[in-house]
């Protein structure tokens, strides 16, 4: 059987190539393979996230933004969507991007600048650099220590004071069934499995708390619909959470002592059943200010 040929054949090898350069997260291996998909993923998550949280952020810099000169960190910027998209609406303010794999287009806006580098090392920046720090959909890349110990402070550092910090992540889900129930169990398995910590979204208002410079957190939520019992956002959330779900199989497979084929029937069912419950996602949003010194 010939391998299924790569929409993105030149991306997936330069991946595969700083995959090699960059030194590997040994207390965190990599969960899911970055292939088209995962690129294409990335991509869809964030435009159901624009979607559900009416706009791409919620820090009080609006003004400053569009007046310009605010300089803005997206840590583990992926894809760099959220990057281009808030660079073409403040044509004035500065966008910059960390992440370890080459997985942004080469052509970006002016004001958007990407630097390709390990987050786990200290970040290329000077104390108090940045207006507005952002992270989305960053949790299960790294270990509850590494975010304790290293992540949250080097946000911290690079904060300017005054500055604002947002984070955006999985907490759960709400309206579960019986199947969302028992693949979850599984799954938080898997997490622990490899590093993570699966309670993470619980922990982390204290985590930035614990940090003299920062203030107290405003923590909201908002959920995505699974399933086409919320039109066409909860069929994008099915197939989001679907091919999840699929770059964990193995793992889930083996906690729930499941065939492959008995895993498809009960992904099948699944599929039903967050229709029948109205299943939804929850992500937090956590925002909070450095202190002014
Ligand atoms: C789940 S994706 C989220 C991407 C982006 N924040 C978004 O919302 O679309 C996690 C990203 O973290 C990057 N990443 C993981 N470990 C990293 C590290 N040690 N240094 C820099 N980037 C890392 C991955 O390459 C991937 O692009």
């Amino acid at each position: 059987m010939g391998s299924k040929q790569s929409k993105y054949p030149k991306l997936i090898k330069k991946i595969n190539k700083a995959s090699n350069d960059i030194r590997q997260n040994d207390e965190c291996p990599q969960l899911v393979k970055q292939d088209d998909q995962y690129v294409d993923r990335m991509q869809l998550f964030h435009h159901v996230m624009r979607c559900v949280s009416n706009g791409n952020f919620k820090v009080p810099l609006d003004e400053q933004l569009k007046e310009g000169g605010v300089v803005v960190l997206d840590v583990c910027c992926g894809t760099g969507t959220w990057l281009s998209e808030m660079a073409s609406d403040f044509p004035n303010s500065n966008f910059v991007g960390i992440e370890k794999d080459p997985i942004y287009p080469e052509h970006k806006p002016k004001n958007v600048k990407i630097v390709q580098a390990d987050v786990l090392e200290k970040f290329p920046f000077k104390d108090d650099t940045f207006d507005f720090v952002y992270s989305r959909l960053n949790f299960f890349s790294f270990s509850e220590s590494q975010w304790k110990n290293h992540l949250i402070k080097e946000f911290v550092r690079v904060l300017k004071p005054g500055g604002y910090l947002e984070c955006l992540d999985h907490s759960g889900s709400d309206n579960k069934g019986a199947i969302l129930e028992k693949l979850n169990v599984a799954i938080e398995k898997v997490l622990i499995q490899a590093g993570r910590c699966p309670s993470l979204a619980s922990k982390f208002s204290g985590i930035i708390e614990s940090e003299p410079q920062m203030g107290k957190v405003t923590l909201t939520e908002v959920t995505v619909p699974i399933g086409s019992w919320g039109g066409k956002i909860g069929d994008l959330g099915l197939h989001i959470n679907m091919h999840m779900m699929s770059g964990l199989k193995k793992g889930i497979m083996h906690y729930l002592k499941l065939s492959e084929k008995s895993l498809e029937k009960l992904w099948a069912d699944y599929k039903t059943e967050v229709n029948t419950h109205h299943t939804r996602w929850k992500i937090n949003r956590y925002i909070s200010q450095k202190n002014n010194n």
